[in-house]
Parts: structure tokens; sequence; C-alpha cells
């Protein structure tokens, strides 16, 4: 156990000096005693809530039950405003932000007087972006998520965040759907606070931060409205002191071992393909080796056996009641590193003993997986040669193979445009391509490659089509995306190179994404290329567009990857 004396908050506290002085003095401005800041471990929770971010809403009573545990375990919680990053609301997409989130992160904790913090989020980029920023300033953490909102239905059937609401516009476009019930839909889906109840992007992260060994054990599956949730936060409160007290940081936990742990619960899942991207940012914070071609290796080997939207057919209620996270990685003990340590200071193994699976149409077995095909695949190829993802498990499989004339789009708003173009020169056999949408490009990498489908197919009952680009998709969205393609447009990678009226191959089992145009063509399609106008940029984004990794690299800035040490402010 750590001595009191060398809890670095001591260093703003305890000091004898005018500085030390005007610290205590300013605590004791708020009302606090000077005992409650020199005798006791000083925990921050980084809250991510906003009236802007819905799927955070009940954060502030969250935070409150969190101090409760803080103070009962002999700690001092002080509440640190975050970034919201509500997923919907924030524009042009959240992902340009889950950097600044991060950074944000690590800088409150480098500079306010902190030994230890609880991290409040869930909405899909408030994750990766606490956790980056935790990682990186090494303090002790803990990640308290939001928990998934409630199940709803409509009509007799179960609906879902996200998932429903790409399904029901398809179906309003094809005149199946009339405009009142259109708008009657706006109050479903969504029945109350709580992140995306699919398996989408949010559903996935939090879930990775469990495995990742970040989070209590089962907490990531309590539905945010049931009252085991608050229960869940003050546990959170009591033992990030007893992680301070044991020096128990993220460097700690985050091993190789952990990392393949979390890829293979996202597989199992059937999680987004977003958590391509953010699992290797992470890993690049924590100084782990992890690439592509090992998140394509887990993905071969462990089945979807979780049955959630958009694979399957339930809700993350359903999948609370089924046992949740910890039954689900009991039942792929046999993929996992079970020595692992967690926040817990527990090996996993420990954590997940008779931790059973109640109900197997909800957590499949092994022999009887909810899709034959994985959550993720990593295709390469002359259009992706750094690599492309696509989720095999929410796609038609008639589409694994094919090959179809390209019809290429330079942005969203001309295809968006196109889209409704009776004439719109295409079938179901065209490849959609939408490039210059990925993190440079855009810039932010948004979620655009789940492409609309052309209204005209969609009245023909065409609901699937193969899809290309550089973009990311929503977790909760499905169809045949190949996303992430890297190096992306905008810096000169070959999509940039493929024209309308081109040939697009792709081949899921070969893992294989091209264009059917010779080397010489590409050559001379390359030195006659010129970069797009980069939207004018200023302040945040243009920062973002100078140090911006790639998809493959999992879009981190470069100045933050890496282990160097965070180093101490000077107190004068
Ligand atoms: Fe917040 Fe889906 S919009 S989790």
């Amino acid at each position: 156990m750590r001595d009191l004396a060398d809890l670095r908050s001591r260093r703003w506290f305890a000091a004898n000096d005018m500085r030390g002085f005007a610290h205590r003095q300013r605590m004791q401005q708020m009302g606090l005693r000077r005992q409650d800041v020199l005798d006791r471990p000083i925990v921050a929770i980084v809250n991510t809530w906003s009236d802007l971010s819905p799927c955070h809403a009940h954060l502030r009573e969250r935070a409150e039950a969190v101090k409760r545990g803080v103070l009962l375990a002999g700690g001092m919680p002080f509440e640190l405003p975050a970034m919201s990053l509500g997923e919907v609301m924030v524009k042009p997409t959240t992902m340009l932000y889950r950097n600044f989130l991060a950074m944000e992160t690590e800088e409150l904790l480098r500079s306010l007087p902190i030994d230890g913090a609880v991290l409040l989020g869930g909405c899909d980029k408030t994750t990766p972006g606490l956790l980056m920023g935790a990682i990186s300033m090494g303090l002790p953490a803990l990640f308290c998520p939001a928990g998934p909102m409630l199940n709803d239905r409509h009509r007799g059937k179960t609906v879902g965040a996200g998932t429903h609401t790409r399904m029901f516009w398809d179906e309003m476009q094809a005149g199946k759907i009339g405009a009142e019930e259109w708008v009657q839909l706006e109050a479903r889906m969504t029945r109350s606070p709580g992140t995306c109840n699919t398996m989408g992007t949010a559903s996935t992260m939090t879930a990775i931060a469990e495995a990742l060994g970040m989070a209590l054990p089962g907490s990531t599956s309590i539905p945010a409205m049931d009252a085991a949730h608050p229960r869940m936060a003050a546990d959170c409160g009591e033992r990030i002191v007893a992680m301070i007290g044991e020096d128990l940081t993220p460097q700690r936990i985050l091993t190789r071992g952990a990392f393949l742990n979390a890829a293979a619960v996202q597989m199992a899942l059937g999680g987004s393909t977003n958590a391509a991207v953010h699992i290797l940012a992470l890993a690049g914070r924590a100084g782990v080796e992890l690439s592509l071609a090992d998140l394509d290796a887990v993905a071969r080997r462990v089945p979807v056996l979780a049955n959630l939207f958009p694979s399957g057919d339930k809700l993350m209620e359903d999948f609370y009641y089924a046992g949740g996270l910890p039954a689900l990685m009991n039942r792929i003990r046999e993929h996992l590193a079970l020595d692992e340590i967690t926040v817990t200071g527990q090996p996993l193994r420990t954590q997940l003993q008779d931790r059973e699976v109640i109900d197997d149409d909800t957590i499949r077995p092994l022999d009887r997986p909810v899709s034959p095909h994985g959550a993720l695949a990593v295709l390469t190829g002359n259009l992706a040669p750094h690599g492309a993802v696509i989720k095999p498990s929410a796609a038609s499989p008639a589409f694994f193979r094919h090959a179809g004339r390209a019809l290429v789009f330079d942005s969203q708003p001309q295809l968006l445009a196109a889209m409704a173009d009776p004439d719109l020169d295409c079938d179901e056999n065209t490849v959609l391509v939408l490039r210059n949408a990925g993190p440079v490009g855009a810039p932010g990498m948004p979620e655009w490659g789940n492409l609309p489908l052309p209204k005209k197919l969609l009245q023909r009952g065409v609901r699937d089509m193969v899809r290309l680009s550089d973009a990311r998709m929503s977790g909760t969205h499905y169809g045949t995306c190949i996303l992430h393609a890297s190096p992306e447009a905008a810096v000169g990678g070959p999509l940039a190179l493929l024209r309308t009226g081109d040939i697009v191959e792709l081949d899921l089992e070969a893992r294989r994404i091209d264009m059917r145009v010779d080397d010489a063509e590409i050559a001379r399609r390359r030195a006659a290329w010129t970069a797009p106008p980069r939207p004018c940029a200023r302040g945040w984004t243009l920062l973002y567009q100078q140090h911006v990794t790639q998809a493959h690299l999992g879009c981190d800035l470069d100045f933050l990857q890496g282990t160097a040490p965070t180093p101490e402010p000077a107190i004068f």
C-alpha cells in the first residue's frame, strides 16, 4: 500500500509555503475543511454530461453516486466536466473530437491535484477518448459506463436505436411507411437516458473497456435506468480509492493479452467496426503492438455469439438478463488470456468464475453462433494497401464475392443529391463509392460509410448493395459496406484514382478489395492526381488535419501516441 505522504495531490495541499497556503485557502473558500484535502486521496470524476448529450442525461446523478463511494472509502471526490460528445448532435462528427477529449482528459488530470480518476462516459467516442487520456496520464483510473437505454417496441416489434432508424428510413423511401407513422417513430427506439441499446459503437466500446480490465466486471451491461446502475457507480467510487492505495495504473493492466481479450470480446459481441480504429488508438497510447492483422486473426477464430442488433435480433437489456458480459466472456474463455488483471486487482480467471449464461438464445453457445460469418474482416488490395474493414455478420453473403461497376462520388452532398435521382445510372450490382471522407479529407472520418441506397432501387425492393469508402459506419448500421480504406483518398490513397465505370472486386474469403485497373494505368492516374482542396480550417480542425494518423493506425494525433511520460507540472 502506498503511503499517504506519497500522494501526488500533496504537492499542492501539503506544501508549507505560500502556494500550499493558497491551495488550502481556496478549498476552504468552497466550504471544505483543511483536513478534507490534506489526509485523503483526491479523486477526479471526469464527467461527460451535458444538456445536449441525451445518452449521458443521467450522469450528473451518477457522479453523485460515485462521490458517495469515494467518500465512504475515505477519499475526496471532485467532479470535473469534460467535452460531452453526444454522438447524434455533435457535427461534423464526434470522431473529430475524440482526440480532443483524450487531450482534455490528460490535461485535466495533469494540471490539477488528482491522485486517481473515475471516468464517466459511454456514448461512442467518449469511452476511447476518456481512456486514451487516462492511459497517457498514467494515474489509477476506472471507467464508469453510462449503461444502455431501455428496450422499446413499435407495433409489437422490438426496435433499437440506430439500426431501426435506418431500416424505417429505407422503408419510407420505398413508400412503405407513411408520414404519420414516421412522426410517431421519432418517439420510439430511444426510450430512456442511456447509450444505444443495439450492439453499436457505444456498447462495443464499453464492453471493450471492461474486457481490457478498465471497468468493474459486469458494469458495462447494466441498463442505465436500473437501480443496479447507481450502485455500480458507488462501487466505482469505492474501488478507485483502493486503486490509488495499490498504485494500480493503466500501465499495469493494459498488456497485449488484455488487448487481444478485448478484440475477442468485440468479435463475440458482433461489435462495431469503429472498434477497429479505437482499439488501435488505445494500444498506441499503452505502447502495445497491435495491428489490423491481429484483429483479423481474432475475428477468424471467435464467432459472433451475442444475438444483438445489427447482427442479431435482441437488445442490450436482453443481454443483461442473459448474464451480461461476464457470462459471454466465460463462454469464450478458451479464447481469452485469463491471467490478465483488471481494475479489481484480480485476474480475469477469478472474475469469470460461476458467471454462467442464463439465456442461450441471447448469448449463443460456441457451436451455435448467431452468424457463421465473423464480426470483422480486414481486406487489403490495390484499393486499400494498408487495409479496409467490413462486418461480414451484418452484410449480405450474396455479395461476399462480387465484381461490379463503380459509381464514384467525391463528396457526401454530391452523393446525397444523386441518390434521389430517378435516372441515376446504376443497378443492384453497382458498387457505390464515396471518397474524401477519411480522417483528413472530411475531416474527422464521419459515419458516412453506410452509403444510402438509390431511391429508385429501394422502390424496386433492393435493400443492400456493395459500398466502399474511406469513411466509418455507425456500429448500429448494417449492409455490405467496406470502410476505412487506408490510406484515404484525400492524402493520395488509391481510392482517389478510382473512376466511375471501373470494375471493383470484393473477395471476402481472400480478404481482397481491388480495382480491375492495371498498374500502368494506375501510375498514369497517380501522376495526374492533385489533392482535393481542404475545407477552410482553423483552430482544432487545422491541428487535427495536420497531425491525425490514418485509420489503420487508429486516427490518433501523431504527437500523442506512445508512452513518453506526461511531465508533472511545476508548482511555484
Ligand atoms: Fe449515444 Fe448511440 S447516440 S450511444
